[in-house]
């Protein structure tokens, strides 16, 4: 019987160090860890005044009324005039901020300078619609330049932006509007999806008929197709393009609200996270800078996240444009109009970092590398993964077919409640294992514990806990503090509970295991999934796998395995034996699935993450049989049912 709160199985001997030119050349060296490890206030204080403040704080970090943080008190800053105006004054202003790919293929540059009249007139618009400092403002837009000049717009006016993605529904829209208590919502006609408009406008229309709050409505333009009208909407076209191109920005405190971003969580109603000014801007900046290695001259720098997702909001638009940074934002899916569709941007705008999400490579995995084979890469030299635990044979078809095997990956761990990228490795600093986020940045302590919250120590596995408090961390859920402690603050006193999994190795390095909510129990062994997945991921015939624990009478839980094979390979009775003996081979018999099934797809939710919470109520309702193959199309179909009316699963 082992007592460990996670058993710690896989072993990974791989390790890749950053190359002699890279390390001369990166932002970050290993200095930055002493540096933060002598004094982390000072640290951050540093990190701090690479920003332009109107007023200095007088105090770095007031941590007296814990779990709520106030950081750089007295000073005042926009965000704005951050991301913008300062590129503009010191001479940047023919820089592009964005190069914008349609999915259809229209193109268009923004030059900073251009980014600061757009910005500004966007801001002046909000104000003749009487938006002021605090006011809420809800944004559902595609991947289009206004949505960031929407964002910029209220950051700049110190209105409180609350963007919601795009592909969620009327109802959950409307949950998110009343929560916050929106006073406008930024929309448009649609966006382009999978070669076709896709109608963004209908669900604002439903949305709005039951908010009150909503005074106006501003729609962007963006496909030409028809849309209802009411006499609350106003085109972005007529209002905006019509206002003067200067505006005079104000500072604000550094802890005014800066946007809310819902995030669901496994139960119950969404929460708003909410991010403040001075402290989140100051590590998105900092990470975004160090992590990714940004030479603002030179690179040309794409993270594909949707602005509907906190990785769009920190690492498309804040900490990108706050290092002014060339940018490329795309609106489309990868698939469209082919599979080839994201190396043929790379290739084009000679993408020089990528950031991307577990999801996405194995997809490309399963499409076969021919594909990215046939496009020129050779501008890549930094890859990133966010929003899973990438497995290590992923990690390693990453590094091998995207980054030609020259460029150091970042996984970075974080959450929409951290803002920022949290542990990570420096690129030119760390030797990168496959599949590990390796360690916690400079300024960042992190723990991994047992359910006494001791330290588990090299070689443990355990829960991920943040031990001090940092500059982006969330200041509450909107409206809600007691379950904002109730939450993150109170399953060990002054520790804040992620929610994940971690292990660390024999040499200290931080692998993340998942959602303690999945770990599964096995006889008495508490066993993640994302190791059982990780294993059937390395054998040659699999893309992707999704691994639960399913009630079992004998060991208690059982682990069922669903597995995606690679294009071109044949399901079989021995395929299945083949993946169980190897995962027994891979991580021990212990974690030897009961049963595996082969399926076309899984369900994920709308960032890219695998829901096995619906894929255990299959494992434990159904019939499922001795069947290699989910034959009854009728399950998948019902995933994907519940993947769109459940409100609950929206995240
Ligand atoms: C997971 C996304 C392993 C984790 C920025 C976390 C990861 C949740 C990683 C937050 C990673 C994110 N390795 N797991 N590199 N990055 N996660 O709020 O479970 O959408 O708690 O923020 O994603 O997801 P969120």
């Amino acid at each position: 019987m082992s007592h460990d709160a996670i058993e710690n199985l896989s072993h990974e001997d791989r390790a890749f160090a950053p190359s002699a030119e890279f390390a001369a050349q990166a932002n970050a060296t290993a200095a930055l860890y002493d540096e933060a490890a002598v004094d982390r206030l000072a640290f951050w204080d540093k990190q701090a005044r690479e920003l332009q403040w109107e007023t200095p704080w007088h105090t770095t970090l007031d941590w007296s009324k814990a779990p709520f943080a106030t950081w750089f008190d007295g000073g005042k800053l926009n965000v704005a005039v951050n991301c913008v105006d300062r590129h503009v004054a010191a001479g940047h202003g023919d820089q592009v901020a964005y190069h914008f790919e349609g999915e259809p293929g229209d193109t268009r540059d923004i030059t900073y300078s251009e980014l600061l009249v757009e910005v500004s007139k966007a801001a002046n618009a909000l104000e003749s619609l009487g938006v002021k400092a605090g006011d809420r403002v809800a944004i559902y837009l595609p991947m289009i330049p206004e949505a960031a000049v929407a964002m910029l717009a209220c950051a700049r006016i110190g209105a409180v932006h609350s963007v919601i993605f795009g592909g969620f529904s009327a109802e959950a829209l409307r949950s998110r509007i009343d929560d916050a208590q929106a006073v406008l919502v930024i929309t448009c006609d649609g966006g382009n999806r999978k070669g076709k408009p896709m109608a963004l406008k209908p669900a604002v229309d439903e949305a709005v008929l039951q908010t009150p709050t909503v005074k106006d409505v501003l729609v962007v333009r963006r496909t030409g197709q028809d849309v209802e009208w009411t006499e609350r909407d106003i085109w972005w076209h007529d209002l905006v393009d019509a206002q003067p191109e200067t505006h005079e920005a104000q500072a604000f405190d550094a802890e005014h609200p800066l946007f809310i971003l819902y995030t669901s969580g496994t139960t119950g109603k969404p929460k708003g996270i909410l991010h403040t000014t001075g402290g989140y801007l100051t590590q998105v900046t900092y990470t975004h800078r160090n992590v990714f290695d940004l030479k603002p001259d030179t690179d040309v720098y794409w993270c594909t996240a949707d602005i509907g997702w906190v990785t769009g909001h920190s690492y498309v638009v804040y900490g990108p444009l706050a290092n002014r940074a060339t940018s490329l934002m795309y609106e489309g899916t990868p698939d469209s109009p082919h599979n080839g569709r994201w190396w043929e941007l790379v290739e084009k705008y000679r993408v020089s970092i990528l950031y991307t999400a577990p999801t996405a490579i194995r997809t490309f995995m399963k499409w076969g590398e021919d594909i990215p084979a046939r496009f020129d890469m050779s501008s890549l030299r930094v890859l990133g993964s966010v929003g899973e635990p990438i497995n290590p044979e992923a990690w390693m078809w990453y590094r091998r077919v995207i980054g030609g095997d020259r460029c150091p990956i970042v996984d970075t761990w974080w959450q929409t409640e951290t803002g920022a990228i949290m542990i990570s490795p420096l690129p030119g600093v760390t030797a990168t294992k496959p599949g590990s986020a390796m360690g916690a940045l400079p300024g960042i302590c992190a723990e991994v514990v047992d359910d006494e919250a001791h330290p588990v120590g090299n070689g443990g596995g355990g829960y991920l806990v943040l031990t001090e408090p940092w500059p982006s961390m969330l200041r509450g859920i909107w409206g809600e503090n007691d379950r904002y402690v109730e939450t993150y603050w109170s399953r060990w006193k002054g520790l804040y509970f992620a929610g994940d999994g971690a292990k660390l190795d024999d040499d200290g390095a931080i692998w993340l295991l998942g959602r303690v909510d999945d770990v599964m129990n096995i006889s008495g062994h508490r066993i993640s999934t994302t190791e059982v997945e990780s294993a059937l991921v390395s054998h040659p015939v699999v893309a992707e796998a999704a691994v639960v624990g399913a009630a079992d009478d004998t060991t208690g839980q059982g682990i069922v395995a669903f597995v995606i094979l690679r294009e071109g390979v044949e399901p079989g009775d021995h395929i299945v034996a083949d993946l169980r003996n190897h995962v027994a081979h891979e991580i021990g018999p212990i974690a030897k699935p009961r049963q595996i099934l082969v399926v076309p797809e899984l369900p994920k939710t709308r960032s890219g993450k695998i829901m096995r919470r619906l894929l255990r109520d299959i494992a434990e309702n159904r019939d499922i049989g001795d069947t290699t193959t989910l034959a009854d199309p009728t399950i998948m179909a019902l995933i994907g049912t519940g993947l769109t009316t459940n409100p609950g699963t929206e995240d």
